[in-house]
């Protein structure tokens, strides 16, 4: 599990708790989720390549350095999408590209239902986006779409995981950073995390 990083961070403890609770309303909910995104995805940013740079000040010449890297943000559709505003201040340049699965309620497995990425990979560094790792089947799919495509690295951001999911996301792809709020106790028998949030999406866009 050397790959996995659950965030320390206070601040991430704090918001997570209150994006659990079921009081929470919708307006609440996606603020959190935007916020626990920035939070995370600052953690899994931190070895981004930097090629240096000069810039001129009001006083003189300073040191400094740009992003060497390509940056593109990968939600999944539709919980992904939540995440994607607030990363995305903290990285303007960055390319959004969506991946839309949806899990087959029977089979629990995903199903590919929307894809526009171009035929050559635009960036170099994916953060895939999805606040719920619980089986790991989008999160394996979408890994297996963006390799296939060509990107050169790939990170797997999300906030909840079961253990489940993080097993699923490892053994199929064990070179994946995969960067989380928390990992919970269990899957239950419809694959919801337990004790998790619920549902995500739904709780985001006010569908339950
Ligand atoms: N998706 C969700 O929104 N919630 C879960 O608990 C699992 C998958």
């Amino acid at each position: 599990m050397s790959h996995v990083h659950v965030s320390s961070h206070p601040l991430v403890k704090h918001k997570l708790t209150k994006l659990r609770d079921k009081e929470t309303n919708p307006k609440k909910f996606r603020e959190l989720i935007r916020e626990i995104a920035i939070l995370l995805a600052y953690e899994a940013t931190l070895d981004l390549k930097l090629e240096p740079a000069v810039v001129t000040t009001p006083m003189g010449k300073a040191a400094g350095s740009h992003l060497q890297e390509k940056i593109g943000l990968v939600p999944i559709l539709r919980s992904g999408l939540g995440m994607v505003e607030g990363i995305w201040e903290m990285m303007p340049s960055a390319e959004v590209w969506h991946i839309g699965l949806y899990r087959d309620e029977d089979t629990l497995q995903p199903v590919e239902y929307y894809n526009k990425l171009p035929v050559i990979p635009t960036v170099q560094v994916c953060l895939v986006l999805d606040p719920m790792l619980a089986t790991g089947g989008s999160a394996v799919a979408t890994v297996d779409i963006l390799k296939h495509w060509g990107a050169n690295r790939i990170k797997f951001v999300g906030i909840l995981a079961a253990p489940e999911g993080v097993e699923a996301l490892t053994t199929a792809h064990p070179d994946i950073p995969i960067h989380l709020a928390t990992v919970d106790e269990r899957l239950n028998d419809v694959g919801y995390i337990v004790p998790g949030l619920g549902d995500a999406g739904d709780r985001q866009f006010g569908t339950g």
